[in-house]
Parts: structure tokens; sequence; C-alpha cells
């Protein structure tokens, strides 16, 4: 798929002002703080328009981009960052959750993980809440460029294997680099696909 026009549109402090702006599907981006949310919005769109950071906690609202003037790539606060406020905590619980169960127009969830650690309880558990809400959701490694092949497969076998205390398969998973540009065409065909569906 070929990104012709990519537009910021605004950004949401919760789920009800979302609504106002949702007539088309929609793709959010969810994952620990730093794992590269917003970086990766920025890789699919060749834009700079999300804004990143080394520091975590960066995005804190919730954020609607227009691609093509047809759908939307939606990027949100990250969650399980040691230095979070009580505030920023809740802020992800309400707006950012109530965003993902409630959303109409949604048609997948990305949900990234960082590819350099080990899996972490907090997203094992967060795909737990997706599962149990029946949101469809696929796996984005992230900064694989930092890795080599064969501790990429030994990183998504122990996932997987931890995984299947859980599910009956493990869920899909894409690879990705920003910085080095990889996985973006995968990507982007998967939200074709699912833009061609009419409902999740
Ligand atoms: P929050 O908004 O705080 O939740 O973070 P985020 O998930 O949006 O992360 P962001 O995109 O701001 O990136 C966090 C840090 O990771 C930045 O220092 C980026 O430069 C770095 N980063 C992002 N993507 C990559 C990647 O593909 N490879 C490498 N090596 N670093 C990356
Ligand atoms: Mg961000």
């Amino acid at each position: 798929m070929k990104i012709k026009k990519v537009e910021f549109i605004t950004s949401s402090s919760s789920f009800q002002e979302t609504e106002k702006i949702t007539s088309k599907p929609e793709y959010a981006f969810i994952g620990r703080s730093n794992v590269g949310k917003s970086s990766l919005i920025n890789m699919l769109t060749n834009s700079s328009l999300a804004k990143t950071s080394s520091n975590p906690g960066k995005t804190q609202l919730i954020n609607h981009y227009l691609v093509n003037e047809s759908w939307f790539l939606v990027d949100l606060p990250g969650y399980g960052y040691a230095k979070a406020s009580k505030k920023q905590r809740e802020n992800f619980k309400v707006f950012s959750k109530e965003y993902l169960m409630k959303s109409s127009q949604l048609r997948c969830i990305f949900l990234l993980i960082d590819a350099r650690i080990k899996p972490q309880k907090i997203d094992v558990n967060f795909m737990s809440w997706l599962g149990e809400n029946n949101l469809p959701f696929i796996r984005l490694f992230s900064k694989i460029d930092k890795l080599n092949t064969e501790k990429i497969k030994n990183m998504i076998g122990e996932q997987n294997i931890e995984l299947l205390n859980y599910w009956e398969s493990p869920p899909p998973y894409i690879l990705f680099s920003s910085k080095k540009k990889i996985g973006r065409e995968e990507i982007l065909n998967k939200i074709e696909e699912f833009n061609k569906l009419k409902h999740l």
C-alpha cells in the first residue's frame, strides 16, 4: 500500500472525545512506554508527526493520524514504566483501555513488545486482557536492529512457550525495526487486508 497523505487530526483525553472523529477504520498501537510506538507510526507514514523521546512516558493522549484520507493510525500512551505518576497510570487504565474496549471503528490492535527482553509479565497480562475482551491483536516485536537472527528466534520461542500457558496457539506476530525500516510493508499489508473487511 502506498502512503500518499498523512495528517495529524487531534489528541483526545477520553474515549468520548474520540467518538467525534471516528468514522473510518482505526489501528491502535499500544505497548510499554519506550517500546517504539510513536517511532513506528513515523516509520509507517514516512513522517515525523508523532513525537518520540528516549524518556518513557512521552505520549500522554490518544492521537489520531489520518492516512490517505481513509483510515486512522492511533498512537496511545504506553503502560508500565517505573516513574509513571499515579495520574499517568490512571490515564492509561481509564482512557487507553476504555478506548480499546469501546471504539466501534477499531479493526486491529498492534501490541508492541521489545524484542530485546524476556517476556514481561505486564505484556503477558495485557495480552490476556485483550483476549478476555475479544480484541484482535498482532504482536509487533520492536527494535530488532539490536539483535541477530538467532537471538530473535530464541526470544520468539521463549515467549510462545510462555503464552501457551494461556493461549491455545500463540497470537500472530510481525518483526520490525523503525530504525532500519524493517517490517513496514508487512504491517501496511495487514492494515490493507483489514481495511477491506467490513467489521472486526
Ligand atoms: P511512549 O510515548 O513514552 O509510550 O514511548 P513510545 O513507545 O512511543 O517510544 P518512542 O517511539 O518515543 O521511542 C522510544 C525510544 O526508542 C527512542 O529513543 C527511539 O529512538 C528508540 N527507538 C524507537 N524505535 C527504534 C528502533 O527500531 N530501533 C532502535 N534501536 N531504537 C528505536
Ligand atoms: Mg509515544
